[in-house]
């Protein structure tokens, strides 16, 4: 089977390559190696692969940035959902678009379920469920895997993650700003890569999946399991998601669960392997 996966410099990538399954002729191409905002580019790099499956991880993930820089979030994170899904439909590919929590708009009080509505309430919401939208209408052939706050052993080049930001502040030493009034579930990027390879190697019917770690917490929650878990006491203080100033508006409330069948581990158990994984202990 040839799976190629778009942005394969990110970290949810480099787990994707990681868990390859035996039998898997897997091409990565990375921003320098293929924009995916240049169409010409991309039908003809697809064409010439002539893959199975196409993963599409390629995005602008830092939020605010997508509200400063919002043609440049839809050239990445939409538009050419709709390319891929023409291509689906015409070669017989499957497509695996990673998209978000930030699709929803955060008044629901119970975690988010694959038959909710999307509303976003920012740029990069927004685009992304442009993308979604652009690819169903395109394509039958989806994997829509709706994550979160992922954190993983690669970080992400632009934004870092949510567990090693915190860690580097307190290695900083300075007072940690921990929102306590903002809900969401966190994502460990080996888990939610090991259920994308179950989605393609057991096929699974294609659509919308929400794909987190299980249950959901908040930035000061997750703050003090990490900190607990990493045995130091840093200064904190509880703030509101008011208090940050933003630029871009964030749902309140993005915890996810999936009632499909998806399962992953809690997330506490997933902070705790993961910081096992890069044996962080020794160096604080
Ligand atoms: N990180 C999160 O918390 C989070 C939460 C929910 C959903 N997601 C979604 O999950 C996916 C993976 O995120 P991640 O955490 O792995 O982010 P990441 O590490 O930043 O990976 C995204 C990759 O896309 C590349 N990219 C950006 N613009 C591109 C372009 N025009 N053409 C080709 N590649 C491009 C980036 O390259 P450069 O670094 O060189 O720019 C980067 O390697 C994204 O689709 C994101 O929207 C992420």
């Amino acid at each position: 089977m040839k799976v190629v996966v778009l942005g394969s410099g990110g970290q949810l990538a480099f787990d994707i390559f990681r868990l390859k399954p035996e039998g898997v002729e897997l091409t990565g191409l990375t921003r320098k190696e293929l924009d995916v905002r240049d169409k010409e580019a991309l039908i003809r790099t697809i064409r010439e692969l002539k893959p199975d499956v196409v993963i599409n991880t390629a995005a602008i993930v830092r939020v605010d940035d997508a509200e400063i820089y919002e043609s440049r979030a839809l050239e990445t994170n939409a538009i050419p959902q709709k390319t891929l899904g023409e291509l689906s439909a015409s070669m017989g590919f499957s497509v695996v678009y990673i998209s978000t929590d930030y699709v929803f708009d955060g008044t629901k009080r119970e975690p988010y379920t694959e038959e909710d509505r999307p509303n976003p309430i920012n740029m990069y919401g927004f685009s992304k469920h442009l993308g979604e939208s652009l690819l169903m209408n395109y394509t039958d052939r989806y994997y829509i895997v709706r994550t979160s706050a992922l954190f993983g052993f690669k970080g992400s080049r632009s934004k870092g993650n949510v567990v090693y930001n915190l860690i580097r502040k307190f290695r900083e030493g300075k007072i940690i700003n921990l929102i306590d009034d903002v809900y969401f579930s966190p994502a460990y990027t080996h888990d939610v890569a090991q259920q994308i390879w179950k989605f393609i190697m057991q096929k699974w019917d294609h659509g919308i999946y929400h794909v987190v770690n299980d249950g959901f917490t908040s930035p000061y929650g997750l703050g003090l399991e990490i900190f607990a878990i990493l045995g130091v006491h840093p200064r904190i203080s509880r703030v509101s998601l008011r208090d940050m100033r933003f630029r871009a508006k964030r749902p309140r409330y993005s915890a996810m669960q999936s009632i499909k069948k998806v399962k992953l581990r809690p997330w506490q158990e997933a902070v705790r392997e993961f910081l096992k994984e890069i044996d962080i202990q020794k160096s604080l």
